[in-house]
């Protein structure tokens, strides 16, 4: 062990080291919480300066975390908000929480990686932790921040693993989930070298329940793409399923109920109208990228990317086909879209399905209007401009509806009203299931 390890390790055990958190987005924020819960001095690092002006004032503006997170690191003197990175200077460790979005072909933007690594590099100093939480490649820690910071390291004659430690640790983080928080979903680091995990290990430890140490970056990296690919893959089985089962006038949902009663081997996913979020859609691509750069194709990626991309358009054609019934046409046809985050009880838009389904719906010449009590305006989007407001759910809306969508299935959407006044109801969430009886017609989609 070297004098900077061991400083390191007696101040993430007294807590008395100050610790960096770059991005303070919906992975940042939750690790300041955890962080500062254990005690430590935390500094909250962005560009966006609004955020940081918010975070002052102790205004919140991520609606899952509560309003009392925003308070109470406001009125503390162990959090510090900032927006100049000079202010990451006196920190013994530095966490990396920048997004890792898809550019226009598919590929990986790491544009906001390599950033912030140049900002801590700009700080680096003898006896400093750098950890990355972004989800990215396996190589990305080694390949791409290492060497940024060590020629910052040249300056002190710095060797990585004896006198700064890098590592990368996965963010697990499920926004909305309300069993778990940040410091009880255990936690993977994997470093540089030995020395640079066990000085990682120490670190969350102190905030995280259970820790556990892999042999390197390139398993904590490869591993959280390994759970998010298992997602998809088998989300897209489901998906699949779905759509063959239904013409058979088997419903897939109890399906999945009766094949769950086997209590091993099987693990219930569940349909829906496409992927969303920062996650499942993205990540998969990050490796068939890096694999293509190996001449390797990644099939099960491709193949579940493929028919989780198709959602959408089967979901628009079951509306279509549920209006065909009533000898209606979708041109005209209103349209009530339920939810339009990509999950349940958040308001996080991106990469939703939702989108889709309604350029698609307008494409056709449906008059489309959607309610989300989370949502009250839908948001600009790269891919979308569609100009519409959330609008009350009330019975004269469900019965002037010629078809209810339900693509999210929020705990504050009152389906009641829904089951006792919507003339025909495409459920993509097997809502209606947990609703008792309904008075119209569901189609399962
Ligand atoms: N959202 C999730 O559920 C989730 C879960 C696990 C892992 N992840 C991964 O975590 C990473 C962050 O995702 P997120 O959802 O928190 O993103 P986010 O967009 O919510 O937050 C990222 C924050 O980083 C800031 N930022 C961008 N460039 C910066 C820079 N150079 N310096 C400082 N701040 C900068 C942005 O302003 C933003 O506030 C991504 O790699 C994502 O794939 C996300």
């Amino acid at each position: 062990m070297t004098d900077y390890s061991r400083h390191l390790l007696e101040a993430f055990e007294r807590r008395s080291a100050r610790i960096g958190v770059v991005g303070l987005g919906y992975v940042g924020l939750p690790l300041v919480r955890a962080l500062h819960a254990a005690g430590f001095a935390v500094v909250g690092f962005d560009i966006d300066a609004q955020k940081i002006e918010k975070l002052k004032r102790g205004e919140g503006y991520l609606k899952h975390l509560g309003p009392a997170l925003f308070r109470d690191l406001a009125a503390s003197n162990r959090f510090s908000p900032t927006d100049r990175p000079a202010d990451l200077a006196g920190c013994d460790a530095v966490v990396l929480c920048v997004p890792t979005p898809l550019g226009g072909h598919r590929e990986p933007d790491l544009s906001f990686v390599r950033d912030s690594t140049r900002l801590v590099a700009d700080v680096l100093r003898p006896g400093m932790l750098v950890s990355l939480e972004s989800t990215s490649y396996p190589g990305t820690t080694r390949e791409l921040c290492l060497p940024i910071l060590e020629r910052a390291a040249s300056r002190f004659g710095g060797e990585v693993g004896r006198d700064y430690f890098v590592v990368f640790s996965p963010e697990r983080e499920d926004p909305g989930r309300k069993d778990v928080q940040t410091h009880q979903i255990p936690r993977l680091v994997g470093g540089i070298t030995p020395h640079c995990t066990r000085v990682g290990v120490s670190m969350y430890s102190a905030a995280i329940e259970h820790v556990i140490a892999v042999d390197s970056a390139e398993v904590a990296e490869a591993a959280k793409l390994l759970e998010n690919i298992y997602r998809a893959v088998n989300i897209a089985l489901v998906n699949e399923l779905k759509t063959i089962l239904t013409p058979m006038g088997i419903d897939i949902w109890k399906v999945i109920q009766a094949a769950s009663t086997k209590p091993f081997g099987f693990q219930p996913f569940f349909p829906g109208p496409g992927l969303g979020g920062h996650c499942i859609p993205i990540d998969p691509y990050y490796l068939a990228w890096k694999a293509r750069e190996l001449g390797h194709t990644t099939r099960f990626i491709e193949l579940a990317g493929e028919v989780n991309h198709g959602m959408p358009s089967y979901v628009v054609s079951q509306v279509a086909a549920a209006l065909n019934t009533d000898a209606k046409p979708l041109k005209g046809s209103r349209v009530l879209v339920l939810g339009i985050a990509y999950k349940p009880d958040i308001d996080d838009v991106r990469e939703t399905p939702a989108a889709e389904i309604i350029d698609l719906l307008m494409e056709a010449g449906a008059e489309v209007s959607y309610h989300d009590p989370h949502v009250a305006v839908f948001p600009p989007m790269r891919k979308h401009s569609i100009v519409l407001a959330s609008q009350p759910l009330t019975e004269e809306l469900a019965r002037a509806s010629d078809a209810v969508v339900i693509v999210t299935d929020h705990a504050a959407i009152d389906f009641g009203i829904v089951a006792r006044h919507a003339k025909v109801i495409v459920d993509t969430r097997n809502a209606m299931a947990k609703c008792g009886p309904v008075a119209g017609r569901v189609v399962k989609a």
